[in-house]
C-alpha cells in the first residue's frame, strides 16, 4: 500500500492514477472525514482509503509527500517514524520572488531537508518537475515526459522509477539527494510560462539518454 500525504492537485492526480493501476493507496490527511475527502474516496474507487497522516505512514512502506513546502515541518512531525521506508518527495522549496517569478525558499532543498530530518528514511525526489495536469494524463503533452530522480538509495530510486514508468513517465537518475536543489530549481523554470501568462509557451522536461563519450580518458568537468 502507498500513502499519499496531501489531497490537493498532485495528491489527487497521483492517487487516482495509482489506484487505477491497482495499487492500494491511503490518503494521509488532517481530517479524513471531511466531505471533500469522502468525495475523493468515492472518485478514487475501492483501492483507496483515508487516514490521519501518522496512521497512513505506519501502514505503508512507500509514502508520497504532496503537500506544500510551507507545511513541511508540520508534515514531518506528523509522519512519525518512517525509518527504512521509501519517502517520495514531490515538493518544491519555492517562494514568490519580487519579480513575480519563483525563487528558492531553502538554502539547500526540500529533498535534502527531508532526508536530514528523517535520516533512516530512503528519500527520493521525483515528480517535482511534472505538472499535476501531466501526472493526471501524460498523453496530453503529445510526447514523452521525464521525471528526474534523486536519492541516496539506489533500490528506492528503482522502485520509484518503476512507479513513474507505470504512470506513463520516463525517468532519469541524476544522483544523490543533494541534487534535489537543482531539480527544485528546474521546477521554478517550469512554472515561468504560467506565471508570466504565456501558457502557449508551457513546456515539459524530456531528457534523452544515449550520449556516450568517445574519449578513452573518461569525462572531465571544465574547471
Ligand atoms: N501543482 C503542481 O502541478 C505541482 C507539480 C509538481 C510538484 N508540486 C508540488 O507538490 C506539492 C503539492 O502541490 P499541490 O499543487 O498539489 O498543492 P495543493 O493543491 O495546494 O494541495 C496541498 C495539499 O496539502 C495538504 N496540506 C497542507 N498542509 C498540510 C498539513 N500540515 N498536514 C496535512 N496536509 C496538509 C492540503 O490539505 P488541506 O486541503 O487540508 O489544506 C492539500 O491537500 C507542493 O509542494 C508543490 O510544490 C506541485
Amino acid at each position: 500500500m502507498i500513502a499519499i500525504l496531501g489531497t490537493g492537485r498532485m495528491g489527487t492526480a497521483l492517487g487516482l492514477n495509482l489506484a487505477a493501476l491497482s495499487h492500494k493507496i491511503v490518503y494521509g490527511c488532517r481530517d479524513p472525514q471531511r466531505t471533500d475527502i469522502v468525495d475523493l474516496l468515492k472518485k478514487t474507487g475501492g483501492n483507496a482509503s483515508a487516514a490521519a497522516v501518522d496512521q497512513a505512514c505506519a501502514a505503508c512502506d512507500m509514502i508520497i509527500i504532496a503537500t506544500p513546502y510551507s507545511s513541511m515541518s508540520d508534515i514531518l512531525g506528523a509522519m512519525g517514524n518512517v525509518g527504512g521506508k521509501t519517502v517520495v518527495d514531490v515538493t518544491n522549496a519555492l517562494k514568490m520572488g519580487e519579480d513575480g517569478l519563483m525563487v528558492m525558499a531553502s538554502d539547500s532543498s526540500a529533498g535534502e531537508e527531508m532526508q536530514a530530518a528523517k535520516p533512516t528514511a530512503k528519500v527520493v525526489k521525483a515528480f517535482n518537475t511534472v505538472g499535476f495536469h501531466v501526472i493526471a494524463n501524460p498523453k496530453i503533452t503529445g510526447g514523452p515526459v521525464t521525471s528526474l530522480l534523486a536519492g541516496n538509495d539506489d533500490s528506492a530510486k528503482k522502485e520509484v522509477g518503476d512507479l513513474a514508468n507505470q504512470l506513463g513517465l520516463e525517468t532519469v537518475d541524476v544522483g544523490p539527494i543533494r541534487q534535489a536543489q537543482y531539480l527544485e530549481g528546474m521546477s521554478a523554470l517550469y512554472l515561468t510560462p504560467y506565471l508570466q501568462g504565456r501558457r502557449d509557451d508551457a513546456f515539459e522536461y524530456y531528457l534523452r539518454t544515449g550520449s556516450k563519450p568517445v574519449e578513452s580518458k573518461g569525462t572531465r568537468p571544465a574547471g
